[in-house]
């Protein structure tokens, strides 16, 4: 069944030749389910925005069926017939089920993702956290569009500290237990090369042949000890994606473009915008403000952090022809995405605009209170198990003989921490309270989850019923039900400003509105046509909470 809007959608156009008619939701619910504001007519029509309303409230309720327009100041507003609402809505989610919200509108365009990106021998760190989880939520939001999508792990694993690390396994690798303990021990290990370099410079030396002989492409115990301490790093690494439920289509690290650098810096300078300064190669940027030169290449023939995306960038261009590559990096990094469009701007290349950095704010651990375990430094982990070992604390008071309480602690701890931090808009800072996130009250995932389970046990308890239902009994249900009418445009928008808070608002807010109503109504015990309604709309609340939670990498669980 065509979702009422689109059905708005569909006459508004025909009558008014418009393609897509932009439809609000009355700022006050009893005026209506939906609103189409009069004022992009007023040029083409020469007319004020009232009168327009006026007119085409009459050539409107000619074209529609059981949803009545009523023109409101400069608005026009719908109102869907009550059962119409109920049915058409929920008849909907019925028979889409899990890809109720989906639609095929981004089918034959790709999306490149460049997310979680850690950077090699360092402990993940909660800014690494935080790309990983708003960078997989955009990626799957687009995948329910129907994009192709290409989420790129865009690994830190070159650059002279390289040289350093190598040096100090060769130095003193076997003080350490680097198979076991990598990420701690690896960092050790640079430290102490850190400290003894300044009384013996011949270790300087030492890190800079380590570093000359890698990046000369040579295949020898250099690049042997590099690549060994990659792989023990990402094996780490995938012990966060995996309680994350993240998956990459490419783990691509800055190594792999190692091999386009030279025809990268050519190409820039083919464009003949480079200039040297002081032995460096730049790309002067002053024509667009008070904004650094973008530095190519160093005076001693090293290249840097951003030509390995200049070459990154070109690459995925050639690859896969984007309709956006989106950077999900923190706002730390503003300046460095925004002189690398500066530069793809003065190439004069098109598709500039299609680069965009999709920045966050910082996310603040209490100091001390959830400190590294001892000797452990990779603390995402800590934070995930702090998150399940309280989650099961509370389950096992409230709900003692849930049947796997450990597996639905991790969905609920991981969960918690993960709605958490696509709860607000992603540019603003977090402060991390545990206890806050942990919630079973307020804007949190367990609450949503909660209520997920609620509905389920409802659904259980009613079984099925066979009766036709009777819509008419759900007028009170009337804004959650225009609520998930909406969800696919909820999509679209998220999607649109790489958002997935907009996915987290709406999902609390249908969780508290659905929640209310299951309070006020039963749905067991009544007349089978009543008690078919409503459990038809616990179910379509149920399955919409789902579809959202799973696009958040939220699990949804069906009892907890
Ligand atoms: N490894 C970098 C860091 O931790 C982030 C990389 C982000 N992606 C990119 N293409 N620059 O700061």
């Amino acid at each position: 069944m065509q979702s009422f809007l689109d059905e708005i959608r569909a006459a508004i156009a025909a009558e008014t030749g418009l393609e897509e008619p932009k439809l609000e939701r009355p700022r006050d619910p009893s005026m209506g389910d939906a609103a189409f504001p009069c004022f992009v007519l007023a040029k083409e029509r020469k007319a004020a925005p009232p009168k327009i309303a006026q007119e085409l409230e009459t050539a409107l309720n000619a074209r529609l069926n059981r949803i009545e327009a009523k023109a409101t100041g400069p608005y026009l507003n719908f109102t869907i017939e009550r059962a119409l609402l109920a049915e058409s809505v929920l008849t909907a989610i019925t028979e889409a089920g899990a890809s109720y919200g989906t639609s095929s509108e981004g089918e034959g365009k790709s999306i490149v993702i460049d997310l979680s990106s850690p950077n090699i021998a360092k402990p993940m760190s909660v800014g690494h956290l935080r790309s990983t989880v708003i960078g997989a939520a955009i990626q799957r939001i687009h995948n329910a569009l129907g994009y192709k999508t290409i989420g790129i792990n865009h690994i830190g694993d070159w650059g002279s500290q390289f040289g350093k690390l190598v040096a100090a396994v060769n130095r003193y690798g076997d003080t350490v237990d680097l198979e076991n303990d990598p990420i701690p021990s690896l960092l050790k290990l640079y430290v102490r090369y850190h400290e003894e370099e300044e009384d013996d410079p011949t270790l300087g030396e030492e890190a800079a042949a380590a570093f000359r002989e890698l990046e000369s492409g040579v295949d020898g115990p250099v690049r042997a000890t590099w690549k060994k301490l990659t792989d023990l790093s990402l094996v780490e690494f995938d012990k966060i994606y995996a309680r994350l439920g993240v998956q990459f289509d490419l783990v691509r690290g800055e190594a792999y473009y190692e091999s386009h650098l030279e025809k990268t810096v050519n190409r820039i300078v083919d464009a003949g915008i480079t200039e040297e300064s002081e032995g460096a190669l730049v790309v002067d940027l002053s024509s667009f403000g008070k904004i650094p030169p973008c530095l190519l290449r160093k005076t001693d023939g090293t290249t840097l952090y951003a030509t390995r995306d200049m070459a990154a960038v070109f690459h995925r261009w050639e690859e896969f022809s984007f309709e956006r590559c989106l950077y999900v990096v923190g706002g730390d990094q503003r300046l460095h995405f925004r002189q690398m469009k500066h530069v793809l701007d003065r190439m004069g290349l098109d598709w500039e605009p299609r680069v965009e950095h999709i920045d966050f704010g910082m996310m603040r651990l209490p100091e001390g209170k959830m400190s590294t375990r001892k000797g452990r430094v990779v603390f995402l982990d800590d934070v995930l198990d702090a998150a399940a070992a309280e989650a099961k604390r509370v389950i096992e008071a409230k709900n003692a003989d849930l049947a796997d309480k450990d597996a639905t602690a991790e969905m609920v701890g991981v969960g918690a921490v993960v709605f958490n931090d696509l709860k607000r808009e992603r540019v603003k800072d977090i402060d991390f309270k545990l206890e806050e996130v942990l919630s079973f009250e307020g804007d949190t995932g367990p609450y949503v989850q909660w209520t997920h389970a609620r509905l389920a046990s409802i659904e259980r308890k009613v079984g099925d019923v066979t009766e036709a239902p009777d819509w008419s009994v759900l007028a009170s249900a009337a804004p959650i039900l225009g609520a998930m009418g909406r969800y696919s445009d909820v999509l679209r928008s998220a999607a649109r400003n790489a958002e997935p808070s907009e996915i987290t608002s709406f999902v609390l807010s249908l969780a508290r509105d659905v929640n209310s109503w299951v309070a006020q109504e039963r749905v067991l015990g009544q007349e089978p046509a009543v008690t078919a309604a409503r459990l038809a709309l616990v179910q379509g609340a149920r399955q919409v909470i789902g579809n959202a939670l799973t696009l958040l990498g939220v699990g949804a669980p069906m009892e907890m």
